[in-house]
């Protein structure tokens, strides 16, 4: 019998209803609508607005899309995984929290930190939890409620991020689809150049954290900018080289979308037209984690099973990543 893969059998996802466009930012910080689409490719970002609402509830409406997708109740998942910068709290995790409120109780969930590449890292550790023959439905969630660390008075960073989730379900698969090959990269020497300082056992919240401003998320653009230029081209390339792939193989590449401009050389270096490059950083902005599940969502009517699907991230750390994915519906 071949062994056992984990298949992506159904896509899921999330975005809250009010949005907040480059006109809306000009008004708030000195930004212009020209320079937010040339500099990044972004319009307008969702955002999840409300008292009382955390990152589980996106989780929470991507996870149920999810299981009306595939047919099956939120009490048949076995494991929740939610990749994810913004959890509701430091602890419960927010899995957890999620699984209460969908009311799943027959799964065990746990939360990844790993930014922007959280989902690949989530997406792979999934598929080992399938490929152990162990568990027979795990749904990996990547969902960030980036609102709620943005600096709305910081043009250099309030432009980029929205709130949003996706997810997708892995079934074991005996005929050779689901996640093939992963390459996953860190490197802390870049967590210098985008964290969140407060909050942690290293800066505990006081009054001063706070007028410090280090409970929203600093990133120094350039040089993050720099390393995943070449970072994500580099992981990609590599992931098609190692499984004897080349352009024409590749029905998508599906990347983070933190900046137009990133993508567009990832997908030069891996010889792709624009044509094969999932894109909607414009209507959402970045949503971290969720970037990768939330391309999945909008463009799954154009896959085709068999398709070769490269996932490709790079984020806070610095982690980094691609996948290469067989699509199996
Ligand atoms: O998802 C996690 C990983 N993150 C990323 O991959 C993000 C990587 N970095 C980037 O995408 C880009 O660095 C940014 C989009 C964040 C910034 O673009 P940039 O081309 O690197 O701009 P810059 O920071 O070099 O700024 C250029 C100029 C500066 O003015 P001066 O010093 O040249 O006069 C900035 O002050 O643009 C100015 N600027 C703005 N102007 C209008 C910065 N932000 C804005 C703004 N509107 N929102």
């Amino acid at each position: 019998m071949q062994k056992i893969t984990a298949a992506i059998t159904a896509v899921g996802g999330y975005v809250p209803e009010d949005l907040l466009t480059n006109a809306d930012l000009a008004k708030m910080v000195d930004t212009n609508d020209e320079w937010i689409k040339s500099r990044t490719g972004i319009s307008e970002r969702h955002i999840l607005k409300g008292e009382g609402k955390a990152t589980s509830d996106l989780v929470v409406p991507a996870v149920l899309d999810l299981c009306k997708q595939r047919g099956i109740e939120p009490n048949e998942i076995d494991c929740l995984i939610v990749a994810t910068v913004t959890p509701d709290m430091f602890f419960p995790n927010t899995a957890n929290i999620a699984s209460d409120k969908l009311d799943i109780k027959n799964a065990w969930g746990f939360d990844i930190l790993a930014a922007c590449s959280g989902f690949l890292y989530a997406l792979t550790t999934g598929a080992a939890l399938v490929e152990s023959g162990r568990y027979k439905r795990v749904a990996v969630v990547g969902a960030d409620k980036m609102s709620s660390i943005t600096d709305y008075t910081d043009r250099a960073t309030c432009i980029l991020f929205g709130d949003g989730a996706g997810a997708v379900l892995l079934e074991p698969n005996h005929e050779g689809y689901g996640v093939l090959d992963s390459i996953l990269k860190s490197d802390g020497s870049g967590g210098k150049y985008l964290n969140m300082k407060g909050g942690g056992s290293l800066n505990p919240p006081t009054h001063e954290t706070v007028d410090k401003k280090q409970h929203y998320l600093f990133q120094d653009g350039q040089p993050v900018f720099k390393f995943a230029v070449t970072g994500m081209a580099d992981v990609s390339y590599e992931l098609i080289q190692r499984n004897n792939l080349t352009a024409d193989d590749i029905a998508w590449l599906v990347p983070h979308q933190a900046n137009k401009r990133i993508i567009d050389a990832t997908a030069r270096r891996m010889g792709l037209s624009d044509e094969k490059v999932m894109l909607n950083i414009q209507r959402y902005g970045n949503t971290t984690a969720a970037t990768i599940p939330l391309c999945l969502w909008d463009f799954q009517g154009k896959l085709n099973k068999g398709d070769n699907l490269v996932f490709a991230a790079f984020g806070g750390g610095f982690t980094w990543g691609a996948t290469w994915v067989k699509w199996a519906i």
